[in-house]
């Protein structure tokens, strides 16, 4: 026999059993059998059990109800499905009623206390059979968008790294495949897990036709799927589908509003696939994955929330034509040129809030006080804004800086009902503003004016009674009273009934006292209850508006970005690019905006790029630390800032428009994604090469140096020929190496250059000057190094021998070192030596395989073989 609570649970455990069941008991919530193992261990909170029939007892484990967001958050980022039972009775005899009354999935949630300004996107994906394409779907519900895709490719591999790249341009927080999916795909799994989301699997048939179409189009309520643009979509429909009837399951009170489909072409935008999102750092750093050292970081001026997602936005997807570009560049400069309005409209941006999420809880029914308190705060804000805004004209940027709608009807209604000051919840009373209802107002004058004749008794009793030491109070379990000192006690009137003992003094009521009590009771209680009706009631008109207002949030995003871009590019020195449709670039005066930013007390250096088709790969060689990959990443940025609409870190900028930036960044960086480094290289290298167009700018940093040598040579080399000779390809090409043999290139291909990175090493120590200059970097370098680092003379002199004959033998890849490199005169000072025996230095340097050696490598070489030849000599 079970207990009937515990019957009660099992049933409610039933209506969701994928989730973890909290149940309220009092001031707790409980969970039980495996549920309070899993919560015990996410939360680390206490493990017993309960008994919940004759001897039967489960696990148990709990969480004090008024820190429950807390827990709430842990179980959401562990990935776990959370439903909510409540008690929905007033406790009394028997069993208390309780009711699941929230389901909390991490995608789904709309709860201010556990969001994140951050977007939450849920996503589905759908593979089909072939896989040879994939929809996927995406909401923010948040936001009550949904949008979905349809990708297609050749070969299922790169359609499964397209899938990948676009989900993590989404970053959903919750990912819904169909079961099995990761077996079929095995890719997918290790990107879900860089993802960080929590995966649920759903069954074959929910993503099925003919169902899903049917669920597509009645969950819509719509006849035809054309006018969300998902004719001929499958995939893209099956995954819709699936995110409806996840949000269904879940989330019905959202689903219901969530009801538009909005399609798009990836197509449409610069494709960044995942890597070169961060080996650019765009919205993370490669070290701490922090959105500290991101370009995101240095970009974001933004004021409020949704303009902060905005921009996420436009980082991972710039554009591809010229006119939408200027259309955002013309907003950033109109902002930009009138720094005093600029700063009104940014000063005014960041007084609003997030008006997206706050009108959406409207929507769903959901709205805390201060959401309606926001809005409200927001539209009375809009006049101002639109005086700023006229500073511009309109002319310049029309989407941007035309008046935004100031929904006056909107601003109305919530300025006649609300207060100026809100509660956080419902329960806290305040909801409503006096004046707004004559009835609600009566009821608090009622209750107000038998709290003053309450207190007034105070007085009328004192001297009916001739008791100086009566006071009224009051107490939430014992309601109010009139207290007497225990030496007075004796005294009072027959008509004072006892009510509680206390150690110094007597607790009495009258029949006066209880009937003020019931009446103040009784109001407040009405109160309340008319306040919440009332306010629910505004919150339900203020739908009517929702879409008006959410055109609002879209709009101030907008300018909010625009201001942003505006805003850093004064702060930095930006300039406007120049973009056009051909093939060149030229950037006088180039910076790395990030690095410039971090570079405190040396000036960053800045550079010229010019790339034409004549110059189209350039070569880029110099010692380590001089600059390379800083240059390089530079470009690229550059390219990219301009794209998205942003000015550039530069005196000036031509630029061509690119399809696509590529970026390989060689070893080191890719190590910890556990494949052997030089085959995840190759990969790499291997997608640019099928990927890139003519259009597309490479960027490619060391390629080659995961492995020995000649390998790490002869594919760079084979690389750059393929880049420079393959049909359509050409790409601009920005290529740093420390295989010195590759500058060859430039005499052997036409568009092919060779660039060096300047050091000076004519003072005694080595200065780094940062700057490009043409030609290529001198091969002797890392014996110059050597010098400057203090190697003993015998030692660099002969390595400077070594070196020479290598370059006499003028072979790029010589068979043999031995046969090349003839042993050291016999006059060297080492061999002066009073022992026969060789110089330890020198028996280290005749190991040394100089070619194997990266220039950093080389470096840490010839200290060794200082402090060997340190130890030695001391
Ligand atoms: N143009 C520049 N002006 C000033 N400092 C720079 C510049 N380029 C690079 N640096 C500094 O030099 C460091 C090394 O640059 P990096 O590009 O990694 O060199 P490489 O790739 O040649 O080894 C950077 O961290 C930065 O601090
Ligand atoms: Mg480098």
């Amino acid at each position: 026999m079970t207990t009937p609570m515990r019957a009660q649970y099992l049933e409610l455990k039933q209506q969701y059993p994928d989730t973890l069941l909290l149940f309220r008991l009092g001031d707790f919530y409980e969970t039980f059998d495996e549920d309070a193992e899993v919560l015990a261990d996410v939360c680390e909170v206490t493990l017993t059990s309960r008994p919940v029939g004759q001897n039967q007892r489960v696990p148990l484990a709990g969480v004090p109800y008024h820190s429950v967001d807390s827990y709430l958050a842990k179980l959401m980022d562990s990935g776990i499905k959370v439903a909510i039972a409540e008690q929905v009775s007033e406790p009394g005899k028997g069993l208390v009623d309780r009711k699941i009354t929230q389901v909390l999935t991490r995608g789904t949630l709309t709860s201010p206390d556990l969001l994140t300004a951050r977007s939450n996107r849920l996503a589905a994906v759908h593979f089909a059979p072939d896989r040879l394409s994939a929809g996927i779907a995406a909401s923010d519900v948040t936001e009550g968008s949904c949008q979905a895709t349809q990708l297609q490719d050749s070969h299922p591999d790169e359609l499964c790294a397209r899938v990948i790249d676009e989900l993590i341009r989404l970053e959903p927080s919750e990912v819904l495949l169909p079961a099995a999916t990761t077996d079929r795909v095995p890719a997918l799994a290790p990107a879900l897990d860089r993802l960080d989301a929590s995966v649920s699997e759903l069954e074959p048939w929910i993503w099925a036709e003919p169902g899903a179409t049917r669920r597509v189009l009645e969950h819509c309520r719509i006849a035809r799927l054309d006018g969300f643009g998902l004719t001929n979509k499958p995939q893209a429909v099956a995954a819709v589908s699936a995110l409806f009837h996840y949000v269904g399951e879940y989330q019905p009170a959202i689903a219901e509003h969530l009801n538009r489909v909005q399609t798009y072409e990836t197509s449409g935008f610069m494709l960044l696939d995942e890597y070169t999102r961060l080996n650019l750092e765009l919205v993370e750093n490669l070290r701490t994955r922090q959105v500290e050292g991101s370009l995101l970081e240095t970009l974001d001026h933004t004021r409020t929330p949704m303009g902060t997602r905005l921009l996420r936005d436009w980082l991972g997807r710039p554009l591809l034509d010229t006119d939408s570009i200027n259309a955002r560049l013309d907003a950033v400069e109109a902002l930009f040129e009138n720094g005093l309005a600029l700063s009104d409209v940014q000063e005014l941006l960041g007084r609003i809030g997030d008006l997206t999420r706050w009108v959406q809880r409207v929507v769903y029914g959901s709205a805390f006080p201060r959401d309606l308190g926001g809005i409200r705060d927001t539209l009375g804000l809009m006049p101002d804004l639109n005086r700023s805004l006229q500073e511009f004209g309109t002319a310049a940027a029309p989407e941007f800086l035309e008046p935004v709608p100031e929904c006056a009807a909107a601003l109305d209604l919530l300025q006649a009902a609300l207060p100026d000051e809100l509660p956080a919840t419902l329960a806290q009373g305040g909801l409503i503003r006096e004046g707004f209802r004559p009835e609600l107002d009566d009821l608090k004058r009622r209750a107000q004016a038998a709290r003053e004749r309450l207190l007034a008794m105070e007085e009328s009793e004192r001297s009916a009674t001739g008791l100086p030491g009566i006071k009224v109070g009051f107490n939430r379990v014992f309601g109010y009273y009139l207290e007497v000192p225990k030496a007075q006690s004796t005294r009072v009137p027959d008509t004072y009934i006892r009510k509680q003992t206390l150690v110094n003094a007597e607790r009495y009521f009258t029949e006066e006292l209880k009937h003020l009590e019931t009446e103040i009771l009784n109001s407040e209680e009405r109160t309340a209850e008319l306040e919440q009706q009332l306010f629910r009631e505004v919150a339900q008109s203020l739908q009517a508006h929702a879409e008006e207002l959410r055109g609002l949030a879209r709009r101030l995003a907008r300018l909010d970005v625009a201001a942003a871009l505006a805003q850093a590019a004064r702060d930095n020195r930006y300039v406007r690019p120049e973009m056009h449709d051909g093939f060149d670039i030229a950037i006088a005066q180039g910076r790395h905006p990030v690095v410039e930013a971090t570079l405190s007390e040396t000036r960053f250096v800045p550079n010229d790029l010019r790339m034409t088709e004549e110059s189209a790969i350039q070569i880029l060689t110099g010692p380590n630390m001089a600059g390379k990959s800083t240059y390089l990443r530079q470009a690229a940025v550059i390219c990219l800032m301009a794209q998205m609409g942003s000015f550039v870190p530069a005196e000036s900028a031509r630029l061509g428009l690119v399809d696509r930036i590529f970026t390989r960044i060689g070893a080191s960086d890719a190590i910890q994604r556990g494949l052997s480094t030089f085959m995840v290289e190759m990969i790499e290298t291997a997608y640019i090469l099928n990927h890139a167009t003519r259009r597309s700018l490479l960027i490619l940093d060391e390629i080659g140096r995961g492995t020995s040598t000649y390998d790490g040579l002869a594919i760079a080399w084979a690389i750059l020929e393929f880049v420079h000779n393959a049909e359509g390809l050409g790409a601009k090409t920005l290529f740093a190496t420390h295989f010195h043999e590759l500058t060859d290139l430039a005499d052997r291909l036409p568009k092919v250059q060779n660039r060096h990175v300047q050091v000076d090493d004519s003072g005694g120590s080595i200065t780094f000057l940062h700057t490009i200059a043409e030609g290529a970097a001198g091969r002797s370098f890392g014996v110059h190094v050597g010098r400057m680092a203090g190697l003993p003379k015998a030692v660099h002199e002969r390595a400077a021998e070594i070196l020479g004959q290598l370059e006499e033998s003028g072979a790029a890849v010589p068979d043999s070192l031995t046969d090349l490199i003839q042993a050291p005169a016999p006059d060297q000072t080492v061999q002066s030596t009073l022992f026969l025996e060789e110089h330890p230095a020198l028996q280290a340097l005749r190991q040394l395989d100089v070619n194997s050696l990266s220039p950093m490598e080389a470096m840490n070489r010839l200290y060794d073989l200082v402090r060997i030849a340190e130890e030695h000599d001391g």
